[in-house]
């Protein structure tokens, strides 16, 4: 149901639930825990605890992605204002730090409308009520929505512009490649022909440096796997004990991604929600991957979900890249 009650949601011309199917964190915990290699996803670090322990990752100075895709965003502006014409609707899915969508509609000249959206409904509400605050001009709506499941954009009031779909921060990395390509064939779905997808995307680089920006010396990254600990211990009554536990995070060549990891410093014995789980000395729960790409081991990615590479900056060290892509016209 749109609910459209002028200024009834912080002067938002909209707020649509589209009713996310909660994941469900105990029957994930459990089976991720009960396979050979045990396993976490990676998508349970951002309770209220995480999601503030991100921001402070994304200002550890190991962490070059965030500071990077920023200026990347500040030196392309008048490129991106050129793409994007007159009156474009922009849509955020998962709407996360309101810093690089303000520094993209900025950029763009006399934008028609933002959208944001994420799977929290209270999150994105309060979020795109400070953008309707701050652009008194625009036409601002929230959707309470997973970005990895189908959206139905005609349920939505849009404006006609063109649309300019915003995925920044490389979150496309934290998928397997099978994944990427999904989340891909999905936001291509938000797309008519000359409308835009624009995606930061992380780039390979020499494995020491990954390794420092996953494993940052004041021990952020660490501390935000240990939240997850903390967090299946409040939440699922858990005994896992984080002070045996090392966090690791491990460049993989083969299959180009940083592996992060906690290893049992030594034999554990655990219960989570009354079952019980041994970890033995040296054994890993692996806690998340970020897939790295060069220019065209992405492009193929995006090709294969029908997408087409129309643009793509760099910073100057080539550490991070940001994409405009297009759907594949008919051949
Ligand atoms: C939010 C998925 C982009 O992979 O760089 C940062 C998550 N994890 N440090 C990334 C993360 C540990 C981040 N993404």
């Amino acid at each position: 149901m749109t609910d459209a009650t002028q200024n009834a949601d912080g002067g938002l011309a909209f707020f649509e639930d589209l009713h996310p199917p909660e994941g469900d964190f105990k029957a994930d915990v459990l089976a991720g825990l009960s396979k050979p290699q045990k396993t976490l996803d990676a998508k349970y670090f951002y309770d209220a605890a995480g999601s503030e322990i991100f921001d402070a990752i994304t200002e550890a100075p190991e962490y070059y992605l965030t500071r990077t895709e920023l200026a990347l965003l500040d030196e392309i502006a008048p490129k991106l204002r050129a793409r994007a014409g007159v009156g474009a609707v922009v849509l955020e899915p998962g709407a996360g730090s309101s810093v690089k969508v303000r520094k993209l509609i900025d950029a763009l000249e006399a934008p028609a409308a933002y959208v944001g959206m994420d799977i929290s409904g209270e999150h994105v509400k309060s979020a795109c009520a400070a953008i309707a605050a701050d652009y008194p001009g625009l036409t601002v709506g929230a959707v309470c929505h997973d970005f990895t499941q189908e959206i139905d954009l005609s349920a939505l009031p849009l404006p006609s512009g063109k649309r300019v779909v915003f995925f920044p921060g490389s979150t496309i990395g934290n998928f397997e490649l099978s994944g990427a390509q999904a989340l891909l064939e999905v936001l291509r779905d938000y797309l008519r022909p000359g409308d835009g997808l624009l995606i930061g995307v992380d780039l390979r680089k020499d494995g020491a440096t990954l390794e420092a920006a996953y494993d940052d010396a004041g021990g952020v990254t660490a501390e935000f796997n240990y939240n997850l600990v903390r967090r299946i211990n409040t939440e699922l009554g858990g005994t896992i004990d984080p002070e045996a536990l090392l966090y690791r995070a491990h460049w993989n060549p083969y299959r180009s991604r940083v592996e992060m990891y906690l290893q049992a410093k030594r034999d554990m014995d655990f219960t989570v929600a009354d079952q019980d789980f041994v970890l033995r000395e040296h054994e890993t729960i692996h806690t998340e991957n970020s897939h790295k790409f060069t220019i065209s081991t992405f492009q193929d990615l995006a090709l294969r979900a029908g997408l087409k590479a129309v643009d793509v900056w760099t910073d100057a060290t080539e550490a991070f890249s940001i994409h405009w892509l297009e759907v594949l016209g008919e051949p």
